[in-house]
């Protein structure tokens, strides 16, 4: 069974706080999930495999650690999981980039895939598909099943805000995935926004309410 990792660093934490603020205005709001986004991904390869490689300094041959393997691919759920993108390239400037597209149905809550592009041998990479909500937990495992069909093994969810229903749903369809946020809220209202979560994420990022 995958893992859910809640992310707890004090850097991660304290500027979800602000994040949260419904006075935080867009300009502000798009840095913040950049930046935490930035450490969660930083957090979130720890465990990447290196490999031993050789390099000359200035004074003598160093024997230092290089990251094996293809470069990781990054797999925003679009909107809102474009507003993680910069900051985790960012950290990781080689990083490829896929996109799907999924909106929830506003009457059945249920995502529609509209579009889906990954970069070539997702099977080698390790993949990170990213949202900033886990609310029912459709549209992540939505987008899990598109990149598994493409090839992807074992990718990995990261979300800033999560809600147990989701997880759940996550859990049940994809048992191997280990599920990344920095809080798990306490439920879902009656139209699928996490409470207290931070409001629409889409239309905060991109000023669009
Ligand atoms: C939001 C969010 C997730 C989805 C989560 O996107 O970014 O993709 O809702 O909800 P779920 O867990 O119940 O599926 P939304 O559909 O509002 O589209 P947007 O990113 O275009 O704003
Ligand atoms: N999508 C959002 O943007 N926010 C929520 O709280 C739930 C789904």
């Amino acid at each position: 069974m995958g893992q859910v990792h809640v992310l707890n660093h004090p850097m991660i934490q304290h500027k979800l706080s602000y994040i949260r603020d419904k006075n935080t205005g867009t300009k502000e709001f798009r840095a913040l999930v950049q930046e935490v986004s930035m450490l969660m991904v930083y957090e979130i390869t720890r465990d990447l495999p290196l490999m031993e490689t050789e390099v000359e300094t200035p004074v003598a041959v160093a024997k230092t650690k290089v990251i094996a393997g293809k470069t990781l691919a990054i797999v925003p759920v679009l909107r809102a999981g474009l507003g993680m993108v910069e900051g985790i390239l960012n950290l990781i400037p080689a990083a490829k980039v896929g996109h799907i597209g999924l909106y929830r149905d506003p009457e059945t809550l249920k995502p529609v895939e509209y579009y889906c592009k990954l970069p070539p041998n997702v099977a080698d990479r390790e993949v990170i598909v990213v949202d900033p909500m886990l609310a029912t937990g459709g549209s992540a495992a939505a987008a899990l099943t598109a990149v598994k069909e493409r090839g992807a093994r074992e990718p990995k969810l990261m979300c800033l805000v999560g809600v147990p229903e989701g997880i759940r749903t996550v859990q049940q369809e994809h048992p191997d995935v280990d599920i990344y946020v920095a809080a798990i809220d306490d439920h879902l209202n009656d139209h699928g926004y996490i409470v207290p979560g931070l409001g629409d994420a889409g239309d905060r990022l991109f000023g669009t309410k």
